[in-house]
Parts: structure tokens; sequence; C-alpha cells
């Protein structure tokens, strides 16, 4: 049986974890928001119908950051419809998914529900059909204590205290032909600038994602991003990526190494802002915000187009199994790996739509597969990510060749000494694992938690870890005591 080999130095830094990178995203989608984590009357919820039983899941699956109200859906979005008196507010026909929107759910009550939740809020304004006004009152409504027209209709809305806003997304996917009010490059990324330029007036402390490709298949991938940058580079903090992976797409074992489309994609990303950064000869280095990432059977989705209009559309509840489960903990691997660059990672999305966690309209909340890979990692990656040293047996995909079976990253704690090892084995052959441990001589395993539960460590130091085919893995490493 070929073996895998895995060295460990706390020498190879590669930065530290940065937590925002276990992030969600809550759209106004199918059964996410309603029926998802709002509920009224539920008998769970509180007497807002936000639902505590998915409040509690929602901490448990330790998300940090949350982007909000989407997707597609905002770039049709009026935020002001979703404030104020719930008997006030509209009924809408939402032109992302053709859906009515009942407003019923908004702005604050997703404030309220991310304090609860312990999330960071990320926001998004609507670039499709509205523009820098709009984008700049939502900041000035969101972030200014009072005395300006907008903070003082929070105000009256009965939230006193300031949402106090840090991470803005300047529109979505502006350059898919399915975005409500979607542009060319040069275009968005004047209007990126100008808005950004807006909310920044409102306030400078706001840190700004632009909106990178819909995914790297797009035609205008990589010129998309460098036009756009060149255009508002100073303006903007981030640009985004966007990708889902469909197990129905190609081949299986092409699936299952989906993590090698991600490494490429993030590396080409940040070879084009690096390019942009070099043509501006500027010093600032755009990061990455990688705002929407999944497994998802994309090739089930039927087109808005194609379906009637409906209130509360069940929209992609993709059932998950293990083989998903493995490749979201691979993807998550190859998000630590580059945490150099990649600052803000949000899988999408949190409820009912592709998501890890599911709930019955009246009824329970439960955990998908890939809710698993999710919790250990946004729980056990802590201090500063660490690049192992690592020789695998190789797999064959169709559309990557040959690549290693094995990948795995890790982190270091450098207060507790805890040392965290993320493996998966992506290949159909058990692969033996070597752990070489030569620079954190006292460290043994602890805990091995799998996809099915906690194991407790037969591995004596020094010896082989089986790794079963298509699995993941976390391997705790803790120091003994001297
Ligand atoms: O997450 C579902 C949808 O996928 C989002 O609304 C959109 O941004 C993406 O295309």
């Amino acid at each position: 049986m070929a073996v895998a080999h895995l060295t460990l130095d706390p020498a190879f830094v590669i930065a530290p974890v940065d937590r925002r990178l276990f992030g969600s995203f809550v759209e106004h989608m199918g059964r996410c928001v309603y029926t998802g984590i709002f509920e009224p009357g539920h008998p769970a919820a509180d007497d807002d119908g936000l639902r505590g039983d998915v409040l509690e899941l929602v901490r448990e699956l330790g998300v940090s950051t949350v982007r909000y109200p989407g997707g597609n859906f905002v770039s049709g979005y009026r935020w002001e419809d979703g404030v104020g008196p719930r008997g006030d507010r509209p009924r809408r026909l939402d032109l992302a998914w053709r859906a009515l929107e009942s407003n019923a759910f908004g702005l604050n009550e997703f404030m309220r529900w991310a304090a609860l939740a312990g999330a960071e809020p990320m926001m998004a304004v609507n670039l499709g059909t509205r523009g820098v006004e709009a984008a700049a009152e939502l900041v000035e409504y969101c972030n200014l204590p009072d005395g300006t027209a907008a903070a003082d209709l929070r105000r009256k809305h009965g939230v006193a205290r300031p949402h106090d806003v840090r991470l803005w997304c300047l529109g979505n996917e502006m350059d898919g032909p399915w975005q409500i009010g979607s542009l060319t490059a040069r275009e968005y990324g004047r209007l990126a600038a100008r808005a950004g330029h807006a909310m920044r007036r409102v306030d400078p402390s706001i840190e700004l994602v632009a909106c990178g490709s819909s995914n790297s298949g797009m035609p205008t991938f990589g010129a998309w991003e460098a036009t756009v940058l060149e255009e508002a580079y100073d303006q903007v903090d981030y640009i985004s990526l966007h990708t889902y992976y469909d197990p129905e797409k190609h081949d299986e074992a092409s699936f299952r190494a989906s993590a090698v489309d991600l490494d490429g994609f993030i590396d080409d990303v940040v070879a084009t802002a690096d390019h942009v950064r070099a043509k501006l000869r500027r010093s600032k280095r755009i990061k990455l915000s990688l705002d929407e990432w999944n497994v998802w059977y994309q090739s089930r989705f039927t087109e808005p187009e194609d379906r009637d209009i409906e209130e509360l559309p069940a929209l992609i509840e993709d059932d998950y199994d293990e083989t998903d489960a493995m490749v979201v903990g691979n993807l998550l691997i190859s998000m630590l790996r580059h945490a150099d660059r990649l600052a803000i990672g949000c899988q999408a999305q949190l409820v009912n739509v592709i998501a890890p966690i599911r709930t019955e309209p009246g009824g329970r909340a439960w955990r998908q597969t890939i809710f698993h890979p999710f919790a250990h990692t946004a729980r056990l990656a802590r201090g500063t990510v660490l690049r192992p040293a690592l020789t695998a047996p190789a797999m064959t995909t169709g559309r990557y060749g040959e690549v290693p079976a094995v990948d795995a990253v890790a982190t270091h704690d450098e207060q507790t000494g805890d040392l965290t090892v993320f493996v998966v084995n992506r290949g159909t052959e058990p692969v033996p694992l070597d752990l070489d441990l030569r620079a954190f001589p006292r460290h043994r395993l602890a805990r091995h938690h799998t996809l099915t539960g906690e194991t407790s460590p037969a591995a004596a130091p020094g010896s082989q870890i089986l790794l079963p085919p298509v699995s993941w893995h976390a391997l705790c490493l803790t120091p003994e005591e001297s």
C-alpha cells in the first residue's frame, strides 16, 4: 500500500488564521430566511420570529461572518422596504428568483439575528437597479449614530445604537448575464469606485469588496478582475471570488479533487490583482474574499424563467453525502493554505439553500454531512497556518490529470501549543499516513475527528494513521507535560 508522509515544522508559517475565513451567507432565496432562520409561530422561535433551534446550530457551526441579503437577490432589492413597521412594508416581486418577497424580515431583524448568532454582518449593496445614493444612505442608516436623516430613521425604527457594519460588498456577480442590471467590467469598475467613494465619505472605516468574476469559467475571467481593479484599486480592499462544485458535472475523481481547482483559482486572482498593483505602482495589496463557495448540484437547477412565481419556493435544497463533505473539508484546507491573501470565506448558503443546516417548516432543524468538516475546522483552526511538507500517492482525474490523493494543512496555536492537522484522502484506495513530528518532539495525537465522530487515538508516537478512501480527518496533537 502506498504511504503518505507529512512533516510539520513551526517555521513553515503561511499566515495567522483569520476567523473571517469561516463565514457564511444568508440570502433572501428559497427558504434560507423564511422558514429557515425566521419563522414566526414556530415552537422554537422568539417573539421576533427568530428560530432558536437554528441559532443553536449556527453557533455550533462556528460561523464568524454572515453575508446578507444576497446574492442575486440584492441586485433588485430596496433596503428601505425591509425596515420600519412590518404592516407598512411592501410586498414585492423579487426579480432574481421570481419569488414573492413579503419583507417581513429585513435589515434590523438580520442585525439582531447576527448578534444572537455571534457573527459579524457583511452587507451587500444593490448596484444592479440602484447605485451610489442608495448605497451611501444604507451605510448612513447602519453606521451613523444620529443627526442625519437615515441615522434618525433607524432610531425612529427603534434601533438607537448604530449597527457599525465593517464589511461591505459592492454589488453581486455584476459580470453575470443573469444578474439584474449586469454591467461590463469598465462600467462596473467605475460604478464600484464611485459607490465606494461615497460610502467611505459616510464612514471612512468600512472595508469594501469589489465583485470579481462570477466564477473562473466566465469568458471574461481575469480580464474582468484586471479592469475592475484598474478602475477601483484605491477604493477597495478585497476582490471577490465565487465558486461552486457540481458532483455531476465532470468525472467523479475530478469532483473529489475540486480543491485543486480552487487552489488554481485563488492563485490566478492573486496574480491578476498583483499585476494591476504593479501597473498602477501602488504599495497596497488587494486581499481576496471567497464570499460564495460550496458543493452545488447545479446541473439539477431550474432557471427562474422556467418556474412559476411563488412565495416560498424550495430552491436548491441539495442533500449532501459523505463525498460532498470530504470535498467541503478539502476546500477549507485550500482556503487555509491561502490565508496569506485570502481573508474572507462565506460558504453559500447557511440554511436550506445548498446549506449545512436544513429545517422543516414548523418542525425540526438538522445538520447535513457538510456541517461537520466546517464546524470542526472553524473550531480547531487556531493560531497560525503551517504549510506541511507532504508526499502522497497520486490519483488520476479527468480534469486535472495526476494529483496527490492526500491533501493537508496544519494550524499551530502558539499559546496552547496545540497543533491540528486537517487531512483528506480524496482517492479510492486507503492510504497510511506517516506523521513526522521531529520539530514537535513532545506532541502526541490526543484526538482524531472524522466525519462520523471522534475516535480515541490508537496511534502511538511515530506510528501510522490509516486514511480510508474518500475521508476527512482533523488530527489534534497536544504537547505532553514534561
Ligand atoms: O448562492 C446562490 C446564488 O449563486 C447567488 O445568489 C448568486 O450570487 C450565485 O450565482
